[in-house]
């Protein structure tokens, strides 16, 4: 069923795509339905150059005849379509359950235009019910989750701070070389503060928090898709 609702999504923000088009393409369970229903409109002939957001996205795509770029090729893409773990009512977001927060980012920033594709589980109010990703350098762990965590705990987390992997023996590494550290908030109230604090610690690579990056997101309802546009 959620899967479904997926698709759903991933099919209307299809209807977005036009001939020519320079496109992100997003990570994810929700922005794998989309890169498949591309890829068919590409076997159909549909000519767009697309900007991957991970290595299994780039694998997808390859393995569907889409054709790669990357941002130094490209100055500027049109769309990008990516899924969300959170949408809040203003199209905020926290993204980076699979990781890929980094390089969605980037993709997302070099983009006029970001539609996100999701189910309705993922809208909240406010953010922070999911775990916010932070990416983190290697270097200097220890120094970089103890700044981390000052900075959760002046803004309220009710939570702590978890190294992705730990808990299986293994740390999840990022396609960037990097360390993911999640911090469990329960209710983030002021993200804009949060996401400035956060990057002024030396160590943190980015957050999982994109404000202002949305404009568009198709959320599948079991009554079909709805259409929130940022306003
Ligand atoms: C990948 O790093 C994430 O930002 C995904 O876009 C996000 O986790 C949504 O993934 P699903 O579509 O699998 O829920």
């Amino acid at each position: 069923m959620s899967e479904d609702l997926k698709r759903e999504a991933a099919a209307m923000a299809l209807t977005e795509v036009r001939e020519g088009m320079r496109l992100g393409l997003g990570t994810g369970s929700t922005a794998r339905h989309f890169v498949d229903l591309l890829g068919q409109r590409v076997a159909q002939g549909l000519n767009v150059i697309c900007v991957p957001t991970s290595e299994a996205t780039a694998a997808q795509a390859i393995s569907l005849g889409i054709t790669l770029s990357d941002l130094e090729t490209l100055d500027r893409l049109d769309l990008t379509v990516d899924g969300a773990d959170e949408i809040d009512a203003d199209l905020n977001l926290i993204k980076g359950g699979g990781g890929a927060l980094l390089r969605e980012k980037i993709v997302a920033a070099a983009s006029d235009v970001m539609i996100v594709i999701a189910d309705d589980s993922k809208c909240v109010d406010p953010l922070g019910k999911f775990p916010l990703p932070i990416e983190v350098n290697r270097f200097g762990l220890g120094a970089t989750t103890r700044a981390v965590v000052e900075v959760i705990k002046a803004h309220g987390a009710e939570g702590g701070l978890k190294l992705r992997g730990e808990d299986k023996g293994e740390a999840f590494v990022t396609d960037g070389g990097h360390f993911i550290l999640d911090a469990f908030f329960g209710r983030i109230s002021q993200p804009e503060a949060l996401s400035n604090d956060l990057l002024n610690i030396p160590g943190v690579v980015q957050h999982g928090l994109f404000l202002n990056m949305c404009s568009k997101a198709y959320v599948a309802t079991p009554n079909g898709v709805k259409t929130l546009q940022r306003k």
